[in-house]
């Protein structure tokens, strides 16, 4: 019998296509395609979903904005996603669209299920909503009287409507995150949600809207569509096949991994959650919440036309290198500010200067001193050390699912490796003793290959530059790590890895 592989299934938002892709929706797709690839690496049977969120008010208030039907204008902006998740070598498994046909079908079932087992009923709402969050407020939630994210004022809708009851999973909601069953990170973002719902009764919500047509109807009423978010979070289980492919359902739910800014954690905390234990199905196992990008200290909006696009950063300072910076500036869960000066900063410092150079040293001196093959020799007891404790850090980093921290361990190899070649003096060896000079030379061409592997999650085309000038072309399959490099071998300087920016 063949051994069921590990199964990895991972989330990121699908996002809202009012406007285009910048770099807060970036951040959240290389977060998780990090994530994807390591586990993959690790031969893990991988389900990485993302997508666009099409149905809405806001969608329908954008659309006709710029004289378009709410179809075409969706299908322009969600190819945008699409192509910035390619621009930026996402290794996303799924794509959803929330008006995919076979996500509708399986709204419709969930919403029949929902009503058939008691968990819907029809009443009025009267209340604030904010177009732009496509949520209800509380007064709690406004600071003067407005939405503190979209600086408007709520609305105040009176509808009839059909609420969900929410308020009947309060107390299971509370225990399962207090134990962890249902796990919230950072530690601060857990405790304010165990605060609020320790401290605030969940309301019932209301989840149809009567007057927006761009929305899913509901199944049981017509003359309703389906609120926005309802069927949002149910991306989660129609983007892997609930309602039309069970096996693949069953063999990827629950989500192992669900990324996120903190500004939609209530929502993720509250409403999806409960919406999976009235259908008696798992919960996700972890909800890693981080912080948001502001733009040279100022938040990104369309008045003030600051938001960054990703795929100019990427064109401009290559994919690995954008992806590299906003891996390696913030602490994963932490706020943080772009910069492209910072970024093109670490560009030169720590790409062309540490990583490139390193590099390039190395396989200059093969090339000089062992016409290009890789020296006869042992590895070094230091070196061991210092892989396996590179390795160690760098393993707990990624567990912890703390970006920056693996990537400093990185950079400890580099440094090691760059004192290493200080110390041992190859030009000087080359003049007088052949043998060491070996030695030293196969130790850096074994730490490139480590490199390889290490940096294959974050920077998979400088990983596998790095494989193909040094021979080994598996570098994104961590069984295969361990097999040294042959001696003997051919290795290829070639450009650059990091070359000038124009
Ligand atoms: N459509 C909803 C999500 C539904 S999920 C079932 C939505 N869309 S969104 O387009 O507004 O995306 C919000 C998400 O995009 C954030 O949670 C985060 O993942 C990412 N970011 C958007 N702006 C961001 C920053 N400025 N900084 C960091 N991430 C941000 O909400």
């Amino acid at each position: 019998m063949v051994a069921k592989k590990d199964k990895f299934y991972i989330t990121t938002p699908i996002y809202y296509v009012n406007d285009k892709p910048h770099i807060g929706h970036a951040y959240t797709m290389i977060a998780a395609d990090v994530l994807a690839r390591r586990n993959r690496m690790k031969g893990a049977d991988v389900f990485f979903l993302t997508g666009t969120d099409e149905h809405g008010a806001k969608i329908e208030t954008a659309a006709k904005k710029v004289g378009q039907s709410p179809q075409e204008f969706v299908d322009e902006v969600s190819a945008k996603f699409q192509l910035a998740a390619d621009c930026l070598n996402i290794s996303n498994t799924g794509f959803i669209r929330t008006t995919d046909k076979t996500h509708i079908n399986a709204v419709e079932d969930v919403l029949m299920k929902l009503q058939e087992k008691g968990f819907i009923y029809k009443g009025k709402y009267e209340g604030l909503y904010c177009e732009g969050c496509e949520q209800f407020k509380t007064e709690s939630q406004l600071v003067d009287g407005k939405c503190p994210d979209h600086q408007v004022e709520p609305k105040l809708l009176k509808e009839e409507s059909y609420f969900f009851k929410l308020s009947q999973f309060q107390d299971e909601l509370r225990e399962k995150i207090e134990k962890d069953e249902f796990k919230i990170s950072p530690i601060e973002r857990k405790n304010e949600i165990l605060s609020f719902l320790t401290h605030e009764k969940l309301q019932d919500v209301a989840i149809s809207r009567k007057n927006v047509k761009w929305g899913i109807p509901l199944p049981f009423d017509k003359e309703y569509t389906t609120y926005v978010w309802v069927e949002a979070l149910m991306n989660y289980t129609t983007g892997i096949g609930m309602s039309s492919d069970e096996d693949k359902f069953a063999n990827y739910w629950p989500c192992d991994v669900q990324l996120m800014a903190k500004d939609i954690l209530r929502v993720h905390a509250t409403i999806w959650p409960a919406m999976l234990l009235a259908l008696k199905l798992p919960l996700p196992k972890h909800l890693f919440i981080h912080g948001f990008w502001t733009v040279d200290g100022q938040k990104m909006s369309k008045s003030l036309n600051n938001s960054v696009d990703p795929i100019e950063m990427s064109c401009k300072y290559t994919t690995d290198a954008f992806r590299y910076y906003l891996m390696r500036e913030v602490t994963f869960g932490n706020d943080g500010d772009f910069s492209e000066s910072r970024l093109a900063e670490k560009y030169g410092s720590d790409l062309a200067g540490g990583l490139g150079n390193l590099v390039n040293r190395v396989l200059s001196m093969t090339e000089k001193y062992f016409e290009s093959k890789v020296p006869k020799a042992k590895l070094k007891d230091g070196v061991m050390k210092e892989l396996a404790d590179v390795w160690k850090k760098y393993d707990q980093a990624i567990d912890d699912i703390q970006f920056a921290e693996a990537l400093k361990s990185i950079w400890q190899l580099i440094d090691f490796a760059n004192k290493f070649i200080d110390d041992a003096k190859p030009w000087a060896l080359a003049k007088t003793d052949q043998k060491k000079l070996g030695e030293v030379l196969y130790n850096l061409i074994e730490i490139l290959q480590q490199l390889g592997y290490l940096l294959y999650p974050f920077m998979p085309d400088t990983a596998e530059k790095i494989g193909h000038k040094i021979g080994i072309h598996t570098l994104s399959d961590l069984s295969k790590n361990g097999k040294l490099i042959a001696q003997g071998s051919v290795v290829e300087k070639g450009d650059l890895l990091f070359g000038k920016l124009r």
